[in-house]
């Protein structure tokens, strides 16, 4: 048994409710590898923004989950290296599917789970998310549960379409299982294709897909019964377009990628969202940066050239949803 306080970690509860209160959101970066963690950690030391590291199943497949919790440690001594004297980091586990893969986060030192069993009847979502929440709360460990489904894939849960939360049943859900924080759906989705052509609209200028509006009102009537309460918006990446044709014009093929507008995301920072989750951009960067070289430098065969210059790439990206979407600078 570890406890993450030993490393350095926090967890959610004091972040969350300072960010409620300053009208802002933590971003939720899922790493997977030593540059992307690296970016991370520079672009929130250097702007002093709180944020979560999460790891998703994804990641702990590709990684080895005892490697990616040994790279959180080094990315709190990393970050009183570059100055940030009093680091808030939590470390988070993405889309848990089960109480013993949330037991074993918490024992090994995870500041913060996720239960995610949302594609469950309501009733055994309640009955699992109570049961990790119970074992989680002995340790202090922050725990995320999810109500309500995503449209796209949640890790290897597919699901065609999305179910917006249902505001009647958030009282309940929230105080039968004391969860910490809630995940709810509101039209985001996992991904860099969060909608199809034919839920869009074109831009006359520029052809570009425009998507619909977030459902506002459902997060308003979520507010409204639970006032105060820390809300999570998942698949929140804009899928910015000058990384999309970057890819595209460098032997790529993504062909109508779309995401969430900036402006819907700050909105929802001022609200009770209070942790947004940002994974495709990140992934978009990398890709944009790496075959931008490749295609430059067609000699070049040093890893660090093209990931170095990716690096680069995904510190900028996550410097700007910190400073210009999130509004979380500043506050660590
Ligand atoms: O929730 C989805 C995240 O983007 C993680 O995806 O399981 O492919 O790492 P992944
Ligand atoms: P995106 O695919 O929109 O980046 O969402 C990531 C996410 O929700 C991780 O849990
Ligand atoms: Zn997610």
């Amino acid at each position: 048994m570890v406890s993450y306080k030993e490393i350095g970690l926090v967890n959610t509860r004091e972040m969350f409710a300072k960010a409620i209160k300053g009208g802002y959101a933590i971003p939720a970066f899922n790493f997977n590898n030593m540059e992307q963690l690296q970016a991370i950690i520079k672009a929130s030391a250097e702007t002093k923004s709180p944020v979560i590291l999460q790891v998703s199943k994804g990641a702990r497949n590709y990684a080895n989950q005892t490697l990616l919790r040994y790279m959180a440690q080094g990315a709190v001594e990393y970050a009183k290296e570059l100055g940030w004297e009093n680091p808030q980091i939590v470390l988070h586990l993405d889309h848990g599917d089960s109480f013993e893969l949330c037991k074993s986060c918490v024992d090994f030192g995870f500041s913060s789970v996720m239960i995610d069993a949302s594609s469950l009847p309501y009733e055994e979502n309640i009955a699992l998310t109570r049961r990790v929440v119970e074992y989680a709360h002995q340790f202090d460990v922050t725990v995320e549960a999810e109500l309500g489904v995503l449209a796209g894939v949640e890790d290897e849960v597919a699901s065609e379409e999305s179910h917006y939360t249902k505001p009647e049943e958030v009282i309940d859900f929230a105080t039968r299982t004391g969860c910490d924080s809630l995940a709810i759906s509101i039209g985001t989705s996992h991904g860099a294709y969060k909608f199809k052509p034919e839920q869009c609209t074109r831009d006359p200028k520029t052809g570009r897909l425009v998507p619909p509006p977030l459902a506002f009102d459902v997060l308003d009537a979520i507010m409204e019964k639970l006032p105060g309460f820390p809300i999570v918006l998942h698949g929140s990446s804009s899928v910015p377009q000058e990384y999309v044709d970057i890819i595209n014009a460098n032997g790529g093929k993504l062909p109508d990628a779309v995401g969430i507008p900036e402006e819907q995301l700050r909105k929802a920072a001022k609200s009770a969202v209070c942790k947004i989750n940002i994974d495709s951009d990140s992934r978009l960067a990398f890709t944009a940066a790496v075959r931008k070289v490749l295609a430059d430098k067609p000699a070049e065969f040093d890893p660090r050239k093209y990931c170095g210059v990716a690096r680069d790439w995904m510190e900028e990206l996550y410097r700007h949803k910190i400073i210009n979407v999130l509004g979380s600078d500043g506050k660590a």
